[in-house]
């Protein structure tokens, strides 16, 4: 039996295969290769040593998914399919509902029909909007959400939510990350955002690469120890291993479950720029400028239920995000 892996080309779904591979699952990847490329299942096969069975179809496309469920011995799905830039999908947001919220329909109703009503969906922090308390636990209720794309990740939670109510067969495990940085230590598969970053981590990185000049902070007046934004960052491959340690999950037949996946501490991005520079010895200019609309001062996980529960926790510390993050910036200037 097969794993389903919808958005399986992206950042996290190739480094989640590689796990899922390492821990002797079989993995079908479904991408429509709006947001990456097929060249980065190459380099996981190359990784793992064993192949990828990837279906370039769009999880729109019910007939393209449904083909793949009849050729394909699939009993649960990973969900990463998805647009994810925040000020893109202020600009965008009919694109982000259909992309997100229409397409997931049509997965679920795919997964329906097969018959495989096993679920593990990639949702966020964002859906926590200004936290009620840090650090966050998953008894904090949702916040208020200031964007399309942090939409879309609230009203997939409760739609299947409201699937897994009115039918108990379904098993849905929402995991909800902080923010993932890092890269493979092979430095070869990586985060590759089109344009220019959004993110810290790849701006940072592109600074110290030489595609981009200086780093602007958003903000140095917020109420925190030194004035800049704090974040949960976790390693892409810790986040990789909670989804193989939910799937060892789903198939206890949970019912419903909601994790936090992130270490528990917050780091500013004072703190990202100066554990960066000793990672890489590469000095990051940068500039403070304005707060970034929607943003917060502090945003950091309680992963205790994780631990409890999934018998999960991050063990990769910030040095070591900072070091593989450049590895693979530095070793592929240009992507993939
Ligand atoms: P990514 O863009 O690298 O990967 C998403 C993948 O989905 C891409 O390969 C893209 O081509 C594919 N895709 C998009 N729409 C599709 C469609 N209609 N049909 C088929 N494939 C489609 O993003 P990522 O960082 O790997 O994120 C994976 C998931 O985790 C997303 O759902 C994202 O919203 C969520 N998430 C990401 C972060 C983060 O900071 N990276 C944080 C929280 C949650
Ligand atoms: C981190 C910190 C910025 C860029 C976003 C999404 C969230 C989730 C993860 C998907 C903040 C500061 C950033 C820059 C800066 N994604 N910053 N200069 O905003 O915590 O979360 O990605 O679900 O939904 O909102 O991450 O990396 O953009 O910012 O000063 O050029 O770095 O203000 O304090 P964020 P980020």
């Amino acid at each position: 039996m097969a794993i389903l892996v919808t958005g399986g080309a992206g950042y996290i779904g190739s480094h989640t295969i590689i796990e899922l591979q390492k821990a002797g699952m079989e993995v079908v990847v479904v991408d429509n290769l709006s947001n990456s490329s097929r060249e980065s299942l190459n380099r996981v096969e190359k990784i793992t040593g064993k192949p990828v069975k990837f279906y370039k179809v769009d999880i729109k496309d019910a007939a393209g998914l449904s083909e793949v469920f009849e050729k394909e011995e699939i009993d649960s799905c990973i969900h990463f399919a998805g647009l994810k830039a925040v000020g893109e999908s202020v600009e965008k947001p009919l694109e982000y509902y259909t992309n997100n919220i229409s397409g997931s329909l049509v997965l679920f109703d795919v997964m329906r029909k097969h018959n495989v009503k096993n679920i593990v969906f990639s949702s966020s922090a964002t859906v926590y909007g200004t936290p009620a308390f840090v650090p966050i636990t998953e008894e904090c209720p949702k916040g208020e959400i200031t964007n399309p794309y942090g939409q879309t990740k609230g009203m997939l939670e409760q739609i299947l939510i409201d699937i897994q109510k009115a039918d108990p067969e379904w098993n849905v495990i929402v995991l909800r990350y902080f923010n993932p940085i890092g890269a493979h230590k092979s430095g070869t598969i990586g985060e590759n955002p089109n344009g220019i970053p959004n993110n810290l981590m790849p701006y940072i990185t592109q600074v110290a690469v030489g595609k981009l000049q200086s780093l602007g902070i958003f903000g140095n007046d917020y109420d925190t120890p030194d004035g800049t934004g704090v974040r949960d960052y976790i390693h892409v491959v810790d986040l990789a291993i909670g989804h193989v340690n939910a799937i060892n999950k789903i198939n206890e037949k949970p019912g419903l479950k909601i994790y936090n996946l992130g270490t528990g501490k917050g780091y500013s991005v004072l703190d990202i720029v100066k554990s960066f520079e000793e990672a890489s010895g590469v000095k990051i200019p940068y500039v403070i400028k304005p707060r970034r609309a929607g943003d917060i001062a502090t945003c950091y996980s309680d992963a205790t239920r994780a631990k409890e529960e999934l018998g999960w926790v991050a063990t990769r510390d910030l040095h070591e995000m900072c070091e593989d993050s450049w590895r693979w910036q530095k070793s592929n200037p240009q992507g993939y």
